[in-house]
């Protein structure tokens, strides 16, 4: 019979793009955990991928994550930093996110689960010696990462890095107040930083196939998703090239983001660079058969013109 993967956050962009590859390899048996398998993505997924599983979880629950892993393989698993984690942090509990991640880890080896891939990020206090150092999206990630790595005896243990999310331009961008019709991405970093870009939906799962299909190559050294470094400038170059639209960038002040993790964190980036400087992705990439999207090939898949308002 072929593995079963239970995949943490199947209905989101990082889980949804395994759980696609994963299928269409036709490898393995698939278990798509949701919060809710009554909601419509959930529901949308099990009609899209006949044959799949839905399991309930809540990363917040460990009996029920072990529950939802139980019988599978191999585990894809995920945090997400999102709305309630923030305001969990707010109260002080900075732990919140390292928690979900630790509970993914516990309880993948209480369910005897032999292959964990975990999302995670770098610590950007290490990076930065300190200077950087309450990045909680970072390092709470980072810390669940060192966490699956020190239970090596139990576990298979594998990590990935996703770089700066395409997507991430489309929550940025603006219609111009001066004429209309020009896009504007508005960022509180220099147009000429280079980041690790990625098109999360669809190039997130090649790098996790990629990885179980070679474990040897990959154990012990976090796994970057990225199609490359690229200035912020050259998507928006790729957005016009793509679209026809006018687009310029403006960058903003740093004081006008509300929240001082993520000042803090395009500040690190500025200074210390992304993925710790790491290029042996890019090695790795060419060896995958599998074509990462480019910033323009994002541009024209997604079919997005711009914000309505
Ligand atoms: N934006 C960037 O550039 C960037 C770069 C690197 C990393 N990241 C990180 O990526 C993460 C977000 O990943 P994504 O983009 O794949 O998220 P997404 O598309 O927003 O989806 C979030 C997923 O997480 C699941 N989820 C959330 N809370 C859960 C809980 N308590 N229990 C079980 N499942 C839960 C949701 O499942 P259900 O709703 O179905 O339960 C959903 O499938 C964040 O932590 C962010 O820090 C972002």
């Amino acid at each position: 019979m072929s593995k079963l993967v239970a995949i943490i956050g199947a209905t989101g962009l990082q889980g949804g793009s395994v759980l696609k590859t994963l299928y269409a390899s036709g490898k393995y048996r698939i278990r798509a955990i949701t919060r809710n398998p009554d909601s419509d993505s959930a529901k949308a997924l099990a009609e899209k991928y006949p044959g799949i599983e839905l399991a309930q979880a809540d990363l917040d629950d460990l009996v029920s994550l072990q529950r939802a892993f139980e019988d599978a393989d191999i585990v894809f698993g995920m945090t997400d930093w999102n709305a309630d984690i923030i305001a969990r942090n707010r109260k002080g509990d900075l732990d919140a996110e390292y928690k979900q991640g630790k509970n993914i880890v516990d309880a993948a080896i209480n369910a005897s689960v032999k292959t964990l891939v975990l999302s995670v990020l770098d610590s950007l206090s290490k990076q930065s010696k300190g200077k950087y150092s309450d990045v909680t999206l970072f390092e709470t990630k980072y810390k669940a990462g060192e966490y699956l790595l020190s239970n090596s005896d139990k576990i298979d243990g594998f990590t990935i890095c996703l770089g700066a999310y395409m997507d991430n331009f489309i929550r940025a961008a603006r219609i111009s107040s001066e004429d209309s019709h020009t896009i504007e991405f508005w960022f509180p970093v220099e147009p000429t930083l280079r980041v690790p870009l990625i098109d999360t939906a669809n190039d997130t799962g090649p790098v996790v196939e990629y990885i179980l299909d070679h474990p040897e190559e990959c154990r012990g050294k976090v796994q970057d998703v990225s199609c490359g470094y690229y200035e912020i400038q050259d998507m928006i170059n790729a957005f016009t090239e793509a679209t026809g639209k006018p687009a310029r960038y403006v960058k903003i002040p740093y004081d006008s983001i509300p929240l001082p993790e993520v000042v803090q964190m395009y500040k690190c980036i500025e200074e210390f660079g992304s993925f710790c400087n790491r290029t042996e992705f890019i090695e790795r990439n060419k060896k995958m058969g599998h074509k990462f999207t480019t910033p323009v090939e994002y541009w024209k898949n997604r079919g997005w013109t711009g914000p309505t308002q």
